[in-house]
């Protein structure tokens, strides 16, 4: 249900605008109230007047009232909403969405957007597969915007059915899962380490591994989005953090990562290991860049470095949970069963590098969720964000 969420719906100048009247009133049979803004082009495939007999609104289109010069103030409608929904919306209106080309009211509105924003594209397949659109459907994405759009398989190679508008119910259902998931954690603080850590060797080399941080920031998207306060402590990695509701802290060696987990964990209901900590760094820092010496070969001395997830293990209090991960190369089951058990863990998510799309790097991953009660359940290939949401599902919620 949608009972008291206000809607903007946003309609652009697409010949799927006729399905704009069918969204109005799907979500209004699920308790939304809706107030339509509509471009130029808009209004030359579907007429204000059926829009607003459907809301019992006045449909907002231009800057001001042609009846007595009233003002529509875009930032108003940014405050009043819940969410922004941009159905259908052209490629055109992407394009001028991305680059803020505020040059209608719709795209004023969506500038001023407090409320998270949907966007249903629909325009036809070449255009669709352009690198313009597909490059500004991305940019919308990385702002925080959430695609909606016929589902074709994540994996899928042809982009056939793309570009189609997604139909009335399923966007509907798209904003009532949203919704749902938003309060799940509600009240929930978490902390999740992410990404590499670099152990320096002298001023310009250092010992590392391959992690991207995807895997990490993919699970503190969701917690977010879910409605969680998330803590994320990453090592040096190339991602950007999207949900306002997750505070990044940046560190580099396992030392820093060790401090920062030991300083915000005490005050969370869970906390995720994600990161790829390395178990060891040189013994002795050179100040100076070490020099080549010519046919001999170098012993470099390590040390072992703290291990985060079992120091948690050891303060974790009743109520709250750890969940980690084991990275595996070889006797998979038996290595995480291990960790889980010696690290005080109550889940460890495993990946082996054996399977092929699992672990480093890549956008999917394939994992298994071991508790300590020996239940086992395996998942299927899924792209990091899929994976994220599978973690959440059996771990915390
Ligand atoms: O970042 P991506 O490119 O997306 O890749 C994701 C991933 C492969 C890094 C991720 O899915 C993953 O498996 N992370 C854990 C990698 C790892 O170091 O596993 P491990 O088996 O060595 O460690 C076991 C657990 O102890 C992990 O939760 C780890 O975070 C933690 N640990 C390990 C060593 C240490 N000194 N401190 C720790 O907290």
């Amino acid at each position: 249900m949608l009972t008291g969420k206000k809607i903007v719906l946003g309609i652009t100048g697409s010949i799927a605008a006729y399905k704009a009247a069918y969204l109005c009133r799907a979500l209004i049979k699920k308790g939304a109230e809706v107030q339509t803004v509509i471009t130029p082009a808009g209004k030359e495939f579907i007429t204000p007047v059926t829009l607003s007999a459907l809301t019992h609104k006045p449909v907002v289109s231009d800057f001001f009232s042609a009846n007595d010069g009233t003002w529509h103030s875009h930032v108003d409608l940014g405050l009043w909403a819940d969410a922004m929904l941009i159905a259908p919306a052209t490629a055109s209106s992407i394009g001028k969405m991305v680059n803020g080309i505020a040059d209608n009211m719709l795209i004023t509105a969506y500038l001023s957007m407090k409320a998270p924003v949907f966007v249903a594209p629909a325009m036809d397949l070449d255009m669709y597969a352009h690198p313009s659109t597909q490059h500004n459907l991305d940019r919308l994405k990385s702002f925080g915007n959430h695609i909606i759009e016929p589902a074709t398989g994540y994996l899928a190679s042809s982009l056939e059915g793309k570009g189609r508008m997604e139909e009335p119910d399923a966007i509907v259902r798209a904003l009532e899962d949203f919704f749902a998931r938003n309060e799940q954690l509600s009240k929930k603080k978490i902390i999740i380490t992410a990404g590499p850590t670099y152990e320096k060797i002298d001023p310009v080399r250092y010992i590392s591994n391959y992690s991207s941080g995807k895997m990490g920031f993919a699970l503190a998207e969701e917690c977010a989005l879910r409605g969680a306060e998330v803590i994320l402590i990453s090592g040096p990695v190339q991602l950007d953090v999207i949900h306002p509701n997750i505070r990044r802290i940046n560190v580099e060696s396992a030392e820093e990562m060790y401090r920062a987990a030991l300083k915000y964990f005490p005050a969370t209901d869970v906390g995720i290991l994600c990161a790829a900590v390395a178990d060891y760094r040189p013994l002795l820092y050179s100040e100076n860049k070490l020099k080549r010496k010519n046919g001999e070969s170098v012993v470099l001395e390590l040390t072992p470095n703290p291990d985060i997830a079992a120091a948690l293990g050891t303060i974790k209090k009743p109520g709250q949970r750890l969940i980690g991960f084991a990275l595996e190369t070889d006797n998979e089951r038996m290595h995480a069963e291990e960790k889980l058990r010696k690290k005080n863990l109550d889940f460890i998510v495993l990946n082996s590098l054996n399977d092929t799309g699992a672990g480093f790097r890549g956008d999917t991953n394939k994992i298994t969720i071991l508790d300590t009660h020996g239940n086992v359940k395996e998942f299927p290939l899924r792209t990091k964000k899929e994976v994220a949401k599978d973690i959440i599902d059996e771990t915390i919620n």
